[in-house]
């Protein structure tokens, strides 16, 4: 298991490159399926969650191009040739996002077999709207063993109220919904960017979608999609994790090749604790030069402050004067970074949903753990401004969702190192006695 090393005091400065979207590409690639055609997506992360997705996919029986230098961040999916509709539970259980596959395998093969995800160290996560849908659009669901079981000769439009906004629900259904027979009328939708990058795909590839990206989408089935090309959105967390890294550690940092349009209210935060940013059509700098001040943070569904920039925003409330309360609405246990932040030095009180940080108070190293995707980025940033070496446990959780992220923040000045587990040495073999 990798680690990271990081040592403390440098500003960040200098220019880093966002990637593209982990969780945009993530449905993009299972839109694959909904078509015997190539579709080409270019700009996709490379990261773990992708390279599960794409095991998935082959598992299945689709054919993956992958695009190599100059290229290396394209893929092209054929599912000409799909031979076993079905996420088994060792895929599933390593990343939830394998459960945007139920929807296009029953819209395309009829029928699905996908592992139910279980817990996870954020919350619940039950995926009951996503089988809800399916059945107003006429699947019939089991569920057995541990796995839903989803058939349909075809699907057919129907209306959908979400009781909640989810984001990979309404994606999933939006895909089911895509080779349905009639219209599809979904309301409550999630509005956030990835959502409409792939209903972008889906009508390249001649799918009859408007109003993705509002909260009501309404959808014209059609007989059959074909392949297309696609460059999928940028990531907008990965950016703000970058400029929160740049406001902590008094830099001056630009996100480039980002949407500053997808990154409204943690500019506006982040402006009213005192940084300076300035954005263009497609960077973000942030500079750093004052005092940060406290501003309380309450998670919400796009265009909201989104709760997969709680973790690193808590981070910067160590470090701003005054209190600032931060409140996750979205998941109900996504504050296992907090205890991790206390033991190098913060002062944070977690009562409920509602996390208060007191700061100013100075960092300082300590051995730390990664517990999840987005918890494990807020301690590398605690890292970048903790006095002496921080090491940093269990990364696996970090190479899921940022690309090289140690080799990005080392090229804008981060003292910062991977290093891969040391293995016992192995005892001398016994002599051989005659
Ligand atoms: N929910 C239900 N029933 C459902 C679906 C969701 O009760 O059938 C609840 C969830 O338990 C949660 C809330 O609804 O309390 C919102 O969950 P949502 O379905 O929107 O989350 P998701 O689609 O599973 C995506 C991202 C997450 C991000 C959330 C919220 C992907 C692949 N994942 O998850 O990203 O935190 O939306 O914005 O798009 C990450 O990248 O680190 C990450 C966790």
């Amino acid at each position: 298991m990798d680690k990271f090393v990081i040592r403390g005091g440098n500003p960040l400065v200098g220019t880093i490159r966002v990637g593209g979207a982990k969780n945009a590409a993530l449905p993009a690639m299972a839109a694959s399926i909904l078509t015997e055609e190539p579709v080409i997506l270019e700009n996709i992360p490379d990261v773990r969650d992708i390279q599960t997705e794409r095991s998935l996919l082959v598992s299945m029986g689709a054919e993956v191009e992958l695009g190599y230098g100059r290229a290396s961040h394209r893929t092209t999916l054929c599912c000409r040739n799909l031979v076993n509709p079905e996420a088994a539970y060792e895929l599933v259980k390593t990343m939830r996002a394998s459960t945007l596959v139920l929807g296009p395998l029953v819209a395309r093969m009829g029928r699905a077999r996908v592992s139910l995800p279980g817990g996870c160290a954020i919350g619940a996560r039950p995926i009951d709207l996503h089988i809800k849908g399916l059945e107003k659009l006429g699947a019939q669901i089991t569920q057995e063993h541990g796995y839903i079981e989803a058939s349909a000769d075809r699907l057919r439009g129907g209306h959908i109220t979400f009781d909640k906004i989810t984001v990979t629900g309404t994606e999933d259904l939006m895909m089911a919904a895509t080779l349905a027979e009639g219209e599809t009328l979904m309301e409550n939708c999630a509005r956030e960017p990835e959502v409409a990058d792939l209903a972008a795909l889906l009508n390249k590839m001649g799918a009859r979608i408007e109003g993705a990206g509002t909260s009501t989408i309404r959808i014209h089935g059609v007989e059959k999609l074909h392949g297309a090309r696609h460059r999928i959105i940028p990531d907008r967390i990965e950016a703000g994790t970058f400029v929160i890294a740049g406001a902590l550690t008094g830099g001056d940092l630009i996100g480039a090749n980002c949407d500053p349009l997808h990154l409204g209210a943690l500019l506006e935060k982040l402006q009213e604790c005192g940084v300076r940013i300035r954005t263009n059509g497609e960077s973000v700098r942030v500079i750093a030069d004052s005092q940060l001040r406290a501003a309380d943070v309450s998670t919400e569904e796009y265009p909201g402050f989104p709760t997969d920039m709680q973790a690193q925003y808590m981070t910067l409330a160590t470090q701003a004067e005054g209190t600032s309360v931060v409140t996750e609405n979205i998941f109900e246990n996504r504050f296992m970074h907090a205890q991790e932040l206390v033991r190098m030095g913060a002062n944070i009180k977690v009562e409920g949903s509602r996390a208060v940080v007191r700061g100013k108070t100075p960092l300082s190293s300590a051995a730390v753990q990664c517990s999840d995707l987005r918890a494990s980025a807020s301690l590398v940033i605690a890292a970048l401004v903790a006095d002496g070496e921080t090491i940093l446990d269990r990364v696996y959780h970090i190479d899921r969702g940022y690309e090289r992220i140690e080799e990005k923040l080392r090229s804008v000045g981060a003292q910062i190192r991977r290093i891969g587990e040391m293995l016992p040495r192995r005892a001398a073999a016994p002599l051989a006695t005659a």
